[in-house]
């Protein structure tokens, strides 16, 4: 199909479902006025992630990528008042928008966001109570080790998601070897090898073109 049906489906199904959001596309409008990159989950696909984590009942919330916070801002919406989301985000300055926006939306006070290299911080998190919910979406080369701390920060029933996991097609192209390509296989292949989960992915087709996401549970 044309790139005008499909985004004309996401759009249709957008306005059916998702509705517009102030605090939320204001968040998307100091992200691209800071210049970061418009690669925050589509509207459609940030209301799956809340949806998620209602019907899981999850009370606390990992995510490794914050950006400008849209995804965790969607994420913080399907928590109870004593809810939590640990966001972590690598870059001072982007921490500091997603700190923005954050309190903007009212959900600032039900998110930590953690300073750091993921692979560094999520050791840290080791003594914590375990997570409900992971939502992994930050470089794609270290899919696996957030996968690892996924399984270990989780407990059995834990859902996690691993966004972006088609990349319009090139994870099936064997001649791709692009870091990221290589490192989105070899989180898929843990999903599916790894007896700490049972997994599935979906392509999606949206506002941010064709890509995919893994969804899992901790077995
Ligand atoms: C990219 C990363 C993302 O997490 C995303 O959602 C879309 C694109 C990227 O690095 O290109
Ligand atoms: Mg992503």
């Amino acid at each position: 199909p044309r790139r005008d049906a499909w985004l004309a489906v996401d759009g249709y199904l957008a306005d059916e479902l998702v509705g517009h959001d102030p605090a939320l596309e204001e968040a998307v409008r100091r992200q691209n006025a800071a210049d970061l990159p418009a690669i925050e989950v589509a509207p459609v696909n940030g209301k799956l992630l809340h949806l998620l984590a209602r019907i899981a009942g999850a009370r606390r919330v990992l995510e490794i990528g914050t950006l400008g916070a849209y995804s965790t801002i969607w994420l913080a919406r399907a928590l109870p008042d004593d809810g939590r989301v640990v966001t972590i985000e690598a870059e001072p300055r982007i921490a500091a928008l997603a700190r923005e926006n954050l309190d903007r939306a009212g959900v600032g006070s039900r998110v930590e966001i953690k300073l750091g290299r993921a692979a560094e911080v999520l050791p840290t998190l080791a003594g914590e109570e375990p997570f409900d919910l992971v939502f992994i979406d930050a470089d794609k080369e270290s899919n696996t080790i957030y996968l690892d701390w996924a399984a270990r920060l989780g407990r059995p029933g834990t859902v996690v998601v691993v966004d972006n996991v088609v990349r319009s097609g090139r994870i099936a192209d064997a001649g791709d070897e692009d870091p990221q390509i290589v490192g989105v296989r070899a989180g898929l292949r843990m999903l599916g090898s790894d007896p700490r989960f049972d997994a599935t992915a979906l392509q999606t087709l949206d506002a941010k073109g064709w890509d995919g996401i893994a969804v899992a549970l901790v077995v």
